[in-house]
C-alpha cells in the first residue's frame, strides 16, 4: 500500500483463480488480489501485465465480494489477446478503482431500466449485483440485452438464474442475427426498448455497450420520454494512465477516466465526439 502511495502507476499483484469462456471471443477471469481492493459498481481498474501493458476494464462481480474481483475481458487487440492466454495460477496487475460510480442513491425507489450490449453487460453485471443486494430498495429492474449471435450471448447461465428472480427483475434478451438454436427475438436491442409497463417519470435507464448501440439506444430512451438526465453511460473512450494526467480520454472539459466513465447524458450531450 505504501508502494501505491508513492507511485500512482504502481500494481497490486492478483493470482488468476478461474477463467470462463464466455464465447469464442469473451473471457470472464476471476482475480484474487494479494492486498485488499475496494470498488464501487461501475468504476473500472486498470489490467497490467507487467512489462507488456495494461488496459482499462470494469470488475464485473459483486462490490460487495471483497476477497475476489472478476472482469469480463473481450480480445480486441494487443493487451487483451495475452490477457486471454491467462491461466489458473498465474499473476496479473490490477491498479484502481478509478472513475465515478453509478449512483445507487439516485436509482432507489425508483424503476431502473438496464440496457446493454455485447460485452457492455461486464459492467452492467457489477451494476445487477449491486441492486440485488438490495432489491427491494428499487421498484423495478428491467434488463433488455442485445449480443450480435447467440453464441456471444455471456454468462448465458447467469442470466437464467437472474429471470429466475421473477417478481424482481424483467430480462429480454435480443440478437442482431438469428440462427437455428435461438428460438428468441431477432433484432437490434433498440427493438426490445418498449416501455408499457414502466412509469418513465420515475425511472432511470443506464447503458452500456458499444458506441454505436450507445447512441440509438439513448435516442430511443429519449423518444421514448426519458429526460436527458434520467439516462446514464457509461463511456468507454480510449484511455491510458487512468489517473487524470495523459489526456487521452478526453470529453470536452472532462477526462473520462476522472469525470466518468458514468456521465448521466445532460452532462455531455452536447460535447463532440461523444459516440466514437
Ligand atoms: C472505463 C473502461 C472500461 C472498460 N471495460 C471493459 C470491460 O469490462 N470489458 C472489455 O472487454 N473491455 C472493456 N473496455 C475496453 C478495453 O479497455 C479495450 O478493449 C482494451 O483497452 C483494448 O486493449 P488492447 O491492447 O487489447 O487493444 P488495442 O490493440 O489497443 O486496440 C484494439 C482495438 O480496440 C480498440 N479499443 C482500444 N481501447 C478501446 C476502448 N477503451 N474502448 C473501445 N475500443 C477500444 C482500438 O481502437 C482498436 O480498434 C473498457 C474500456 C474503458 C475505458
Ligand atoms: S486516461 Fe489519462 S487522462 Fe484519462
Amino acid at each position: 500500500m505504501t508502494n501505491c502511495l508513492k507511485n500512482p502507476y504502481a500494481f497490486i499483484d492478483a493470482d488468476v483463480m478461474k477463467v470462463v469462456d464466455e464465447s469464442s471471443n469473451i473471457k470472464t477471469f476471476t482475480l484474487k488480489p494479494r492486498e485488499s481492493i475496494s470498488f464501487r459498481a461501475g468504476q473500472f481498474m486498470e489490467v497490467t501485465l507487467p512489462g507488456i501493458g495494461e488496459a482499462p476494464f470494469t470488475p464485473s462481480s459483486n462490490h460487495n465480494s471483497a476477497k475476489t474481483l472478476d472482469f469480463t475481458i473481450m480480445s480486441a487487440g494487443r493487451v487483451t489477446k495475452l490477457l486471454h492466454q491467462a491461466k489458473t495460477g498465474d499473476v496479473i496487475g490490477l491498479r484502481g478503482p478509478y472513475g465515478t460510480q453509478y449512483p445507487l442513491d439516485k436509482f432507489k425507489q425508483r424503476e431502473v431500466f438496464i440496457v446493454g450490449g455485447g460485452v457492455g453487460l461486464a459492467p452492467l453485471r457489477a451494476l445487477l449485483y449491486a441492486l440485488f443486494n438490495e432489491v427491494g430498495d428499487y421498484k423495478k429492474i428491467i434488463l433488455r440485452y442485445g449480443a450480435r449471435t447467440s453464441g456471444d450471448i455471456i454468462y448465458k447461465n447467469e442470466i437464467d438464474s437472474w429471470k429466475a428472480r421473477a417478481g424482481h427483475i424483467d430480462i429480454k434478451v435480443t440478437c442482431d442475427v438469428g440462427d437455428p438454436s435461438w428460438n428468441g427475438n431477432v433484432g437490434l436491442v433498440t427493438t426490445i426498448l418498449k416501455t408499457e409497463k414502466l412509469d418513465i417519470d420515475n425511472a432511470v435507464a443506464i447503458v452500456c455497450g458499444p458506441p454505436i448501440m450507445m447512441k440509438f439506444a439513448t435516442f430511443k430512451l429519449l423518444d421514448l420520454g426519458f429526460k436527458e438526465g434520467q439516462i446514464y453511460l457509461s463511456m468507454e473512450k480510449n484511455m491510458s494512465c487512468g489517473i487524470g494526467k495523459c489526456g487521452h480520454c478526453r470529453i470536452g472539459p472532462y477526462y473520462a477516466c476522472k469525470d466518468g466513465p458514468v456521465f448521466s447524458y445532460d452532462k455531455i450531450k452536447e460535447l463532440p465526439n461523444i459516440w466514437d
